[in-house]
Formats: structure tokens, sequence, C-alpha cells
């Protein structure tokens, strides 16, 4: 839906004076991957380190938003569409502002990141795919979705019966099955670091 009756306005500060002020570049730093990946955990290990050396930086989490902003969706391929649009729009709101965000959402398929990734401008998008094999989420399982989903209580579960669309070029790869938290959590670190000088 579009109206013609409303007006942009510009903003009074720039985004290039917000990262003057905060001495750094902004951006989304956008994980992917399975429930059970380790995407929640990375995003905030990762914020709390970036914070305490002076940068301003948000998380965005699937659980926390479907709580608030997007608790009207469900899981339907339309709603999940709907639920990483209306992210990608927050996120990109973040960035104006300065603020590197970090979002931590299953964001299933491709179609619905590209999106974002064009939401914002060149290099201010980076695709974050956390890796795990499906089993290792299982197995780890931390609410116990899995087991609800394999025993039929939770229809259209990512990797039971709902797809998850493997990222074909993401700008960084954390493989949780091989590596610590405390590893994947540097590398983060360290990946956002170099990408927001
Ligand atoms: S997304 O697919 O729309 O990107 P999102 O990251 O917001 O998903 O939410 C995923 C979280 O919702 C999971 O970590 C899990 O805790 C919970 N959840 C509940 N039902 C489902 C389901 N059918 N598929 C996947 N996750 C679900």
């Amino acid at each position: 839906m579009s109206n013609e009756h409303i007006v942009w306005h510009d903003s009074s500060i720039t985004k290039k004076e917000y990262q003057q002020k905060n001495n750094h570049t902004s951006g989304i730093i956008w994980l992917t991957g399975l429930s059970g990946s380790g995407k929640s955990t990375i995003a905030n290990a990762a914020a709390r380190e970036l914070f305490e050396q002076g940068y301003q930086v948000t998380v965005l989490d699937g659980d926390n938003v479907r709580h608030g902003l997007n608790k009207d969706l469900g899981f339907s391929d339309d709603d999940r569409k709907e639920n990483i649009r209306r992210i990608g729009e927050v996120a990109k709101l973040f960035v104006e502002q300065g603020t590197i965000v970090i979002t931590a959402f299953i964001s299933p398929f491709q179609e619905d990141r590209q999106i974002v990734r064009q939401l914002v401008g060149d290099g201010e998008f980076h695709e974050v795919f956390v890796k795990c094999d499906l089993n290792v989420c299982e197995e780890r399982d931390p609410k116990g979705l899995y087991k609800k989903a394999r025993n039929g209580e939770i229809p259209f579960f990512t990797g039971i019966d709902s797809p998850y669309e493997e990222p074909a070029a993401p700008e960084l790869v954390l493989d949780t099955g091989e590596l610590s938290r405390e590893e994947s959590k540097q590398r983060l670190v360290d990946y956002v670091k170099e990408t927001t000088k």
C-alpha cells in the first residue's frame, strides 16, 4: 500500500553525523541459522563485548521481537516474510541513527534476506551464517521445541517440516558445531570491528 498524501521528511541529523560521533560506521549484522544454532547467544555476547569497547550496538532477537512488535505473526511462509520485512525496516532505522544492529532471526528464506540487503546501502548489510547441523541443534534443543515439533505439537517447525535455505554467499560463516562459543563470539566481534572502521 502506498499513500500519495504521506510526505518523507529528512532527518535534521544525518547518518554521517551520528557515525562521526560514534567513531565507527553503522550496519546490519544479519545472523541467520536454525533454531538452536546459537544466533542469540553469539549476538548477545558479541554485542556485550563491543559495547564495553565503546561501540554503539544493539541486538534484535527473534523471540523478543515476536513478544512485541511482531506478536501478531505466526510461522507460515507469509508471516515469516512479514516478520523479516518489519525487522529489516527497524534495523534500517538503527543504521540511519548510527548503530550497529546485530539481528538473530532464523530468516529461512534467501529472498527475504535479500530484500533486507537491498533496503540499506552497499556494504551496510552483512549476512552471517550461523552454521550448525540439524541433528546438533536437535540434540541441544535448548527450548525443548524440536522434541515438540517431532511429536507434532508445533507445525511448520524450521528444519523439520518447514525449509531452511542456506545463504549462498554469506559475508561470514560461524560453524558453531566446530567452534566454541567464545571463538564464535570473537570471530564476530573481529568481523564487526573490521567492517565498521
Ligand atoms: S523466522 O523464521 O520468522 O525468522 P524467528 O527467528 O522470528 O523465525 O523465530 C524463531 C523462534 O521462534 C525459534 O527460535 C523458536 O524459539 C520459536 N518458534 C516457535 N514456533 C516455531 C516454528 N514453527 N519454526 C521455527 N521456530 C519457531
